[in-house]
């Protein structure tokens, strides 16, 4: 069978090769792909991920069994509301249903009915309710905007003098509220479980990296390396967060009768008073995914095919092998960046993959920079600590000038 993956970076790369290794699929389109796909034999589609009639028309006219999203921005904008409103099978949430991640209010509303933990929070929608809820603070506290904000949205503020900083920079009103929420101390985990109406199964765990710079310090971004196995999440941390968050977020979307048929991601944080949701993602996470997915024993195209037909999903096997994915960004990134880095031709013995994000192809074909996350370096081994060396001897044997990337990713399970 022949099918389509949505989005263009680093997880949709990693995404289109589990599905290249699968014994059902014969093609892999990626719309729109990047140009580094080609070199695993997936072929990249000129369509963006906003235009979903030309999408919708592309699957149909190359027979395409079934579309799995990436990004969630397209989900938000329902596009699979439209696909199969079109009679085309899709793989993610309707608008609806994506409205976890889009709105944060929504979320919490969720959260609230089916007794999920949480961290307290407020939503304002007027100045004056913000000034209310002020008065009362403490301090540290958050301050979210609502909807999609490519997790930038987010403020710890330590004091008032902050807090008034960050407000003065948004708009509050009905339609775009703002949420105070208390501040949560701990790890944070990466999970994420698949399901459909009728079943679920939940993917290896991993840790991403949010900020910048080594240490967890400067701004947040997209994310800059991630490992899995996570060794600190221990059996009785999952059971725990499996019983208490888990279970109640997938029966919620049951109750709920969501048109749901995918990817949850549930942001968790291990408080000292136990599990609980930072947000929810309706979609895979980038950089967990190139982690994650090699985890994966399963045939991955066999389990979004049972995912998208409402059967019952397949036990998920899981290899013991380590996966730590270092990002290598543009000079400047998250703020501006420079592009047009030439990219070194990997040589890998066996020890690592490379996954392409934000690559583009110069006037002699070679793969260059193209801003932001250019590229996943994953090194692979039989602890973390080998897929670590792996993941930075790679880095050090292919030097690219005009980039950046962090040399801790992972340090947290190899200290342990
Ligand atoms: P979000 O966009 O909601 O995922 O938030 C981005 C990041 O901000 C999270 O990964 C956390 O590190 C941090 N964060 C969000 N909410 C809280 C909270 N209530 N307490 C502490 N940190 C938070
Ligand atoms: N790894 C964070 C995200 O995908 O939102």
């Amino acid at each position: 069978m022949k099918v389509l993956v949505i989005g263009s970076g680093g997880r949709e790369f990693a995404i289109c090769r589990k599905l290249k290794a699968s014994a059902l699929i014969d093609e892999v389109y990626c719309a729109p792909g990047n140009p580094g796909m080609e070199r695993i034999g997936v072929h990249p589609v000129g369509i963006q991920e906003n235009n979903f009639e030309a999408l919708a028309a592309f699957a149909s006219q190359h027979a395409i069994t079934w579309t799995m999203v990436g990004p969630e921005d397209a989900l938000a904008d329902g596009i699979v509301d439209y696909f199969t409103s079109n009679g085309l099978k899709i793989i993610g949430p309707d608008k609806q249903a994506a409205q976890l991640e889009s709105s944060k209010d929504f979320a919490l509303n969720f959260m609230q009915k089916f007794h999920i933990p949480t961290a307290q929070h407020q939503t304002c929608t007027s100045m004056e309710e913000v000034d209310a809820v002020l008065a009362q603070t403490s301090y540290p506290t958050v301050i979210k905007e609502d909807g999609l904000a490519g997790g930038k949205g987010v403020f710890i503020v330590e004091n008032q003098k902050e807090a008034l900083k960050v407000l003065a920079t948004l708009k509050v009103s009905p339609q775009t509220p703002v949420i105070f929420e208390e501040y949560l101390d701990g790890p944070e985990y990466s999970i994420f479980v698949l399901l459909n109406q009728k079943s679920f199964q939940i993917l290896p765990v991993a840790q991403d990296h949010k900020k910048i710079f080594d240490h967890d310090r400067g701004p947040n971004t997209g994310g800059m390396g991630a490992y899995s196995p996570v060794p600190q999440f221990d059996q009785a941390a999952f059971d725990r967060t499996v019983k208490e968050i888990v279970e109640p977020t997938i029966n919620g979307i049951h109750t709920m009768g969501f048109n749901y048929t995918g990817i949850i991601y549930i942001g968790i944080m291990m408080t000292a008073n136990g599990p609980k949701v930072i947000e929810y993602n309706v979609r895979l996470g980038d950089p967990e995914t190139q982690v994650v997915l090699p985890r994966i024993k399963n045939d991955f195209g066999k389990l979004l095919t049972e995912c998208v037909d409402q059967e019952i999903l397949d036990p998920i096997g899981v290899d013991s092998q380590a996966y730590v994915n270092v990002v290598l960004a543009a000079k400047g990134y998250p703020q501006n960046y420079v592009k047009g880095q030439q990219l070194p031709d990997f040589k890998i013995q066996g020890q690592g993959m490379i996954d392409y994000a934000n690559v583009a192809v110069d006037d002699q074909e070679r793969l260059v920079g193209n801003g932001g996350r250019i590229l996943s370096v994953i090194g692979i081994g039989d602890s973390i600590k080998e897929a670590q060396a792996n993941a930075y001897k790679i880095l050090s044997n292919h030097p690219v000038s005009q980039t950046y990337y962090r040399h801790d990713i992972a340090n947290r399970a190899v200290q342990k």
